[in-house]
Order: structure tokens, then C-alpha cells, then sequence
């Protein structure tokens, strides 16, 4: 394909210089954003008089029965073309010559690209954005059913203190519920059109740049002409939000790496979910999970790729640029398959509640609330606390519980100690007491859930 800026050029460019500067086997996929816009730039350029009005219709018609015959496989792109957007130009002056070639004026592949890219990664986050809500409901619902599992709550993966499944399922609510605030957040910010901007200098044409970004669901323009095709802070701003995603469905993933080892046998994965060994007949294995876990470094990769392929760049526009898209559609991309795969692995995992109300039931994981009587009886914590860890100590000297051991031996630690203790330090009461805001207790869990919910409402039907 001819190329469109050889007029300046005596001999064609290298095949190799063509294969390696060429974007369109991964910009391609912007075609609909591509075309969208210039629709938007034509309409502009005929309601300024910029071109004719039928110059502007033609223009128009035939962009959209190009998206037309690239949706319905008539048109396929050309991989020798240099891009996207000098693919449906090329295609649009082949179609209705002299007139396809106004298109271009007052534009540049450089506020174009920067165009589409903004387009693009906003219907991308869109997606995004519901699958994660999607997962929220998933966290949310297994939460519901599990207000009443005990479970032991870690810290340093040594049992620390008993708390519900729960509690432990909205803690995971919770942090999707910030990747999807981050996620908006860095949509809006991104969401101004930087089209008129041109190479980087703006133009003498009486553009009308806030036309075109009201016609294309923009909130603003970008005020500078440099930044708006130069900058792409917002591709990192989106990797970042979903590096701290994938940050979160990795932890996610360890943990249920955990609970289905013989170890821990907490919850089995659904046989549709998990994968068979190809010499050890007895393994299940998590794939779907260390996948996910394995992927999270690939996704930071894509960021810092970002990031460092920003860092040098003179403004305004630089090829380096074009290096934005594959690292910013990895990240997209694998987020969104992780989320699609996540939801039904959770939905159809079996939690063995037994084991883990017995593992909640070894470790002492009451020491805590043993102390928590003696200060209710008018002990000062630490003191308490003190106490509290000797008969641990004896406990585990005398191979016994704090639940078995009688209430002679509790005497000659402390006289506050009285037959209600066993109550006291019983693994449901001490577990479902835990009432305070955030807690693990039934009445801060329906807090926690109605909480997800309104927010659930609020965003649903964004
Ligand atoms: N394919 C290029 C990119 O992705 C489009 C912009 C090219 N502009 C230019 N002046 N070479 O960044």
C-alpha cells in the first residue's frame, strides 16, 4: 500500500521498516473508536464550513458502511498498513477519492490516535467495571450464607483470633469496592477529548473542538495542545488501578491455594474448576488460582512498561507511544479473564465449614478473650494479657485446652476467675460477640452487607 506521506520520500520504505514500525495487528482493534471519531471530525468540519456539508455527509455515510463491513467480516484489515487509522483512511479514499482525502484537515494521526485510545479504554473500563461489581455480588453472597462459620483469623498464618467466613469473604468486597472507585476515577479523569489539538500546535482552522467532544460523550476538551496528544498518564493511571486488582485476586487466589491443601482442606473446588494431575492420580489442583497469581506479575510489567516508556520522552508526540497499546490491552485484557474466571470458580466452591470450626477450635485462639474476662472483671489489659499467656504456657505444657482445663488451676492465676469463663471464651460466644464496627460478629457483618449493598444499588446501573 502506497503509503500516505510519500510525496516527501524518493524510494519506499524497507519491508522491515514497514513490519516493525506497523501497528494495526494490535491497533486494529480500535477500528469502531477510529472510525466513531472521525465521524465526529467530519460533522464538525461541515457544520464550520470547514468542508462542504455533502462533503461531510459523504464522508459520514461511508464510515459507517466501512464499520458496517469490518463488524460483518466484508472488509478485512490490511496488515501492511502502517495503522489503523491510515488503514480506514486509506479505505475511505479508495472509496469516494478526492472527497475521503478532506477528512484529515485540521487533524493528525497524532490527537487521533490519542483520540481513540481514550475511546477505547473507556468502553474497556465499562467492562470492567461491571465484572468487578459482578465479583462484589459474588463476595457478598457467599458472605451471607456464611455469617455463622467460624473460621481461624490469621496473622503471620499462625491462628490469631476466631472470626466468620464472613467476615473474612467481605474483606475481599471491600478492596474490589476501591479497584472499582479507582477505576472510575481514572475514567473520569481521562474522559476529555484531546482531538484538535492536530500534531501538537493546534491550527488556523475555526475548529470547534467542545462540538466534538459534546458528539462523542466527552466532559471537556484538553486545554493544552501538547498534553492533549503527548501525555498518556491516563494508561498508567488504568494499569495501576488494575495492578492493584490483580494485586487483590492474587491474595485471594494464595489463600484458596491454601484452604484446598490436605493441609487445610477449608474448601474444595467444583471438579469444573480445578484440574487433574497427569501422573499423580489423587491431585486437584488450583490452576485457575496460580494462574491468576502468576499473571499479577505480567500485569506490573505492563505498568512499568508504561511508566518507563514515558519517563524520556520530549513533547510532544514521540513513536515510543505506539509501545502504550499492547501494554495497557494485556493489562485489560487479563484483568477481565481473571474476573470472568474467578466468579464461577467462587460461586461453585464447597466450604467445609467442620474443618474450619476445628481449626479455628486448636491454637488458642481464645487467649484473647480469656484476657478480654479478666479486664471486664476489673483487671488492667496488660496484666491480663499477662496471665492470660502462662495459662496458655500451662496449657500447652499439660497437653490440654483453655476450654478443658478446670477451674481450680484458672484460681490460682487470678481469683476474678468464676465459672462463667467457660461461657466467656466459648469459640461461638467470643466469636459472634465481636460486635464492634467492621467485626466479625453477626451484627457488624449485616452492617458490612448492607453497607456493599448501597453501594451495589448506587452503581449497578452505571
Ligand atoms: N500508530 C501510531 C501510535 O500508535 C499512531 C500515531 C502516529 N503518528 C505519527 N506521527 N507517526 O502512536
Amino acid at each position: 500500500m502506497a503509503k500516505m506521506w510519500a510525496g516527501r520520500f524518493q524510494k519506499e520504505e524497507s519491508k522491515d521498516v514497514n513490519d516493525f514500525n506497523s501497528s494495526i495487528s494490535f491497533d486494529s482493534r480500535m477500528y469502531r473508536n477510529d472510525i466513531i471519531g472521525s465521524m465526529a471530525h467530519a460533522k464538525m468540519l461541515g457544520n464550520k464550513n470547514i468542508i462542504s456539508k455533502e462533503d461531510s455527509e459523504l464522508i459520514i455515510k461511508t464510515l459507517g458502511e466501512i464499520l458496517e463491513d469490518i463488524e460483518n467480516n466484508e472488509l478485512q484489515f490490511d496488515y501492511e498498513a502502517e495503522d489503523i487509522h491510515m488503514f480506514i483512511e486509506s479505505v475511505l479514499t479508495e472509496r469516494i477519492g478526492e472527497v475521503g482525502k478532506r477528512l484529515h484537515t485540521s487533524r493528525s494521526r497524532n490527537d487521533q490516535v490519542a483520540l481513540d485510545i481514550r475511546l477505547y479504554l473507556r468502553d474497556q473500563i465499562d467492562v470492567l467495571l461491571n465484572q468487578i461489581l459482578d465479583c462484589i455480588v459474588t463476595f457478598k453472597d457467599l458472605a451471607s450464607k456464611h455469617k455463622k462459620t467460624i473460621m481461624p483469623g490469621y496473622t503471620h498464618l499462625q491462628r490469631a483470633q476466631p472470626i466468620t467466613l464472613a467476615n473474612h469473604l467481605l474483606a475481599y468486597a471491600y478492596m474490589l469496592k476501591r479497584d472499582y472507585e479507582r477505576l472510575n476515577d481514572a475514567k473520569k479523569r481521562m474522559n476529555y477529548s484531546p482531538l484538535g489539538s492536530c500534531a501538537l500546535a493546534g491550527t488556523t482552522y475555526d475548529i470547534d473542538r467542545m462540538m466534538v467532544a459534546n458528539e462523542l460523550n466527552f466532559d471537556g476538551v484538553v486545554m493544552n495542545s501538547l498534553d492533549g496528544v503527548s501525555d498518556r498518564d491516563f494508561t498508567v493511571e488504568i494499569a495501576s488501578a488494575i495492578s492493584l486488582c490483580m494485586m487483590h485476586l492474587s491474595r485471594f487466589s494464595e489463600e484458596i491455594i491454601m484452604w484446598c491443601s490436605w493441609e487445610f482442606k477449608f474448601i474444595e473446588l467444583d471438579d469444573a474448576y480445578s484440574t487433574g494431575s497427569s501422573i499423580m492420580p489423587q491431585k486437584k489442583n488450583p490452576d485457575i488460582c496460580e494462574l491468576i497469581r502468576g499473571k499479577t506479575g505480567r500485569v506490573y510489567g505492563d505498568l512499568i512498561t508504561l511508566l518507563t516508556m514515558l519517563k524520556g520522552i520530549p513533547l510532544a508526540y514521540n513513536k515510543d507511544m505506539q509501545e502504550d497499546k499492547e501494554a495497557i490491552f494485556d493489562a485489560i485484557d487479563t484483568l477481565s479473564m481473571c474476573l470472568k474466571i474467578l466468579k464461577p470458580m467462587i460461586e461453585t466452591m464447597k466450604v467445609n465449614k467442620d474443618n474450619m470450626r476445628k481449626a479455628a477450635a486448636k491454637g488458642f485462639i481464645n487467649a484473647t478473650d480469656l484476657a478480654d474476662y479478666l479486664v471486664k472483671n476489673g483487671m488492667a489489659f496488660r496484666s491480663a494479657y499477662k496471665i492470660s499467656g502462662s495459662i496458655v504456657a500451662y496449657c500447652i505444657d499439660h497437653n490440654t485446652t483453655l476450654e478443658e482445663l478446670p477451674l481450680d488451676v484458672y484460681k490460682k492465676y487470678s481469683d476474678l476467675f468464676k465459672e462463667d469463663l467457660y461461657k466467656y471464651i466459648n469459640l461461638e460466644e467470643c466469636t459472634f460477640k465481636r460486635n464492634s464496627l467492621g467485626a466479625s460478629g453477626l451484627l457488624s457483618v449485616n452492617l458490612q452487607i448492607k453497607d456493599i449493598n448501597k453501594f451495589l444499588k448506587k452503581n449497578k446501573n452505571n
